[in-house]
């Protein structure tokens, strides 16, 4: 079937028309979505009730391997019984909101910095979706920034500047920036990954800056000079004018490129109100897809 789509933001983020993606599996209509993907980076989709076993199959057709390496899966188990569906909620196992010194709940606020999923593993995130299914009756947005804008708008000495750079990530070092501690045994299992500073997309010839907060150190660069760049570059990327801000509604599934962009979870009263959002991500790995 023929999508459109229609632009949120400036450079990036597009709301798709309606369809329901639980029917979607023929690859003429995967691959409208992809180049969707390709130029926008950021897809929102309306009233998916998407059950956990179809969004799990959904991210499969539309991806292939799903990440189920994630830092949460270290700290606590899953509730689903699945590490690849990842547990974006205030809620525990009992089904009550999370106490405020809750681990998880702790290991959690660190969505609320800058970054891009699965950055520290290796191969790295490609596709988050996230869908909606219990939300707020107050503002508890997902802010997203524009990596491709952002690399776009630097000078050519900059450019030339961190061409080639290669930068380690740990999830480690975005919680202990929190003060967030962890176990050697969990610390062992959370050694992190090395990725390009600046990326490549050959389907779209465009570059993006690929940032998070889970970035601790530039390879080949002294640690302070290293974090000084890493936090500069954040600074950039992090402008207004390259951030979109995405209000939730039940049934709203949103995909993102972790390659091309970065998000954030703004804060709310979260020992009041209960938000259920369930994550399944793919991982940076050839497509092979299946006609
Ligand atoms: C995520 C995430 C932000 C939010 O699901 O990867 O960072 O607003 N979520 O819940
Ligand atoms: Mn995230």
């Amino acid at each position: 079937m023929a999508l459109s789509f229609k632009p949120l933001h400036a450079t990036f983020v597009a709301e798709v028309s309606t369809v329901d993606l639980r029917t979607v599996k023929d690859a003429a209509t995967l691959e409208q979505i992809r180049c969707g993907m390709d130029k926008y980076n950021v897809l929102v989709f309306r009233n998916q009730p998407f059950t956990d076993d179809e969004q799990l199959e959904f991210a499969q057709r539309f991806d292939g391997q799903l990440h189920a390496r994630t830092s949460t899966s270290v700290l606590v188990k899953n509730r689903f019984g699945n590490e690849a569906l990842s547990d974006i909620s205030n809620v525990g196992a009992d089904g009550q909101l999370l106490s405020p010194d809750d681990r998880r709940r702790m290991t959690g606020l660190a969505n609320r910095l800058w970054h891009a999923d699965a950055t520290f593993v290796e191969p790295a995130g490609r596709y988050s979706m996230l869908s909606a299914r219990v939300v707020p009756p107050v503002a508890a947005d997902t802010e997203f920034a524009d990596m491709c804008a952002a690399y776009d708008a630097l000078d050519d000495e900059t450019k030339s500047t961190i061409a080639g750079l290669k930068v380690h990530h740990s999830i480690a070092y975005s919680r202990e920036l929190l003060g967030f501690e962890f176990a050697p045994a969990e610390k062992e299992q959370l050694k992190g990954a090395v990725h390009p500073l600046v990326r490549d997309f050959p389907r779209s010839g465009r570059r993006s800056l690929y940032l998070a907060s889970h970035a601790s150190s530039i390879i080949d660069m002294r640690v302070p000079e290293g974090r000084l760049l890493l936090r500069d570059l954040m600074e950039h990327a992090t402008q207004a004018r390259f951030v979109y801000s995405h209000h939730w509604a039940v049934g709203d599934f949103v995909i993102w490129d972790n390659r091309s962009t970065m998000h954030r979870a703004r804060p709310f009263d979260d020992g009041k109100y209960r938000r259920e959002l369930r994550r399944t991500t793919t991982l940076d790995l050839p497509l092979s897809v299946t006609a």
